[in-house]
């Protein structure tokens, strides 16, 4: 496809990580980078002039969510996404099999694709893999994702084997189904805790040649030991010069941690939503904005954040607004906690750049914690 493509600048002499520019309709982008969520078309609680503000590079939608509300033909007739949400950055949705699969028992997996109950109203849904990329059209992101199982953790070898050959032809279809010249699909490696198995999908999906690869089923409840070998025994089987994302990823230590084994790309609905319960990611780890001890605290979040949040407001007056259930106080946590994982984005790029990310690596941890999840 033409206007996407990923250049690498960089490889950390530390460590191995990628610095790189990756080129997209909607303009350039800095990797590794995190990108914030918008579920239903919104970041919760941030404008997408804050987004910009802060630093914000490419957003993420959700195919499932936008199909059952407000309906994709709804985002089409407004002009896309970008229009619809007015944000003219570039943009990701993922296909819909993550949400899908999460529902538990009300799905029925069959070859041709996925039935299910509407979260909304308990109807009957189908969705398959062509499907999947008929919407994401619709939708008109610059990057698409392949619509893939993401199976539990744990799962056995013969589950595995059957849910990966399935996920494999469904990336060949989706493939197939995909007519926009300006959107990049991404096929999704899957294959749990099975080295073999990663490799064989890996390689399928190479084989079919994705402008970008995506590593999939990991933030399913494994350890954390076991989601880094996932990517170790993922990564060596992608090409240098495609982006690697890891999905669903977004816990501080995880950004490092995954840029080092050579990731580019990740995103996670953990800034938001934990900022919704008072739950703050700073430099020196976690802090609960509830906390007593803030009452009188008329100093910002976190010292080292430049944020707007942290700029402009004290620990006691955001105590207050949570503990009164104000909307604003939700924007004001959500918009430290996500410009908190772009900053770390960002210094983690500057230390590829410099070949210290190791360095790095042990200066935040030594402030953050080496357990703080
Ligand atoms: N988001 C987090 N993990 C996954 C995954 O395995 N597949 C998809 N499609 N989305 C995800």
């Amino acid at each position: 496809m033409k206007d996407f493509w990923y250049e690498l600048k960089h490889v950390c002499k530390q460590t191995g990580a990628r610095y790189g520019i990756l080129h997209t309709p909607h303009g350039d982008v800095e990797t590794p980078m995190f990108m914030p969520v918008g579920t239903l078309a919104t970041v919760k609680g941030i404008s997408p002039e804050q987004l910009k503000e802060m630093g914000s590079q490419v957003i993420l939608s959700n195919t499932y969510h936008l199909w059952l509300r407000p309906g994709n033909d709804v985002v089409k007739k407004a002009g896309g996404l970008h229009k619809f949400m007015n944000y003219d950055g570039p943009m990701l949705t993922d296909s819909g099999g993550f949400q899908v699969f999460s529902l538990g028992k009300t799905r029925k997996i069959e070859e041709e694709g996925v039935t299910f109950k509407s979260i909304i109203d308990g109807s009957q849904l189908f969705l398959s893999p062509e499907k999947a990329i008929q919407i994401q059209e619709d939708l008109g992101a610059d990057m698409i994702m392949s619509f893939d199982e993401c199976a539990p953790y744990p799962a056995s070898r013969e589950y595995m084997e059957k849910s990966v050959a399935r996920t494999i032809r469904w990336a060949k279809r989706g493939k197939d189904a995909h007519t926009r010249e300006d959107q990049a699909l991404f096929g999704i490696v899957q294959g749990g805790e099975y080295p073999d198995i990663r490799e064989k999908c890996a390689k399928a999906l190479v084989e079919m040649d994705f402008p970008g690869y995506s590593i999939g089923g990991t933030s399913v409840g494994e350890p954390k030991d076991v989601m880094y070998k996932m990517i170790d025994d993922t990564i060596p089987f992608l090409p240098e010069d495609k982006p690697r994302y890891l999905m669903g990823v977004g816990n501080p230590i995880d950004l490092i941690e995954a840029a080092i084994r050579g990731i580019d790309m990740y995103d996670c609905v953990l800034p938001t939503r934990v900022a919704r319960h008072g739950a703050l990611m700073t430099h020196y780890g976690r802090m609960n904005i509830n906390n007593q001890k803030f009452k009188y605290d008329f100093t910002p979040i976190d010292d080292m954040c430049h944020c707007y949040t942290c700029r402009n407001y004290t620990r006691a007056y955001l105590r207050h607004l949570h503990k009164s259930d104000e909307i604003f106080g939700k924007s004001l946590l959500s918009i430290h906690n996500v410009a908190f994982l772009l900053d770390l984005a960002k210094d983690i790029r500057e230390a590829i750049k410099e070949d210290r990310l190791g360095d790095f690596k042990e200066e935040f941890l030594d402030r953050y914690g080496r357990d703080v999840y």
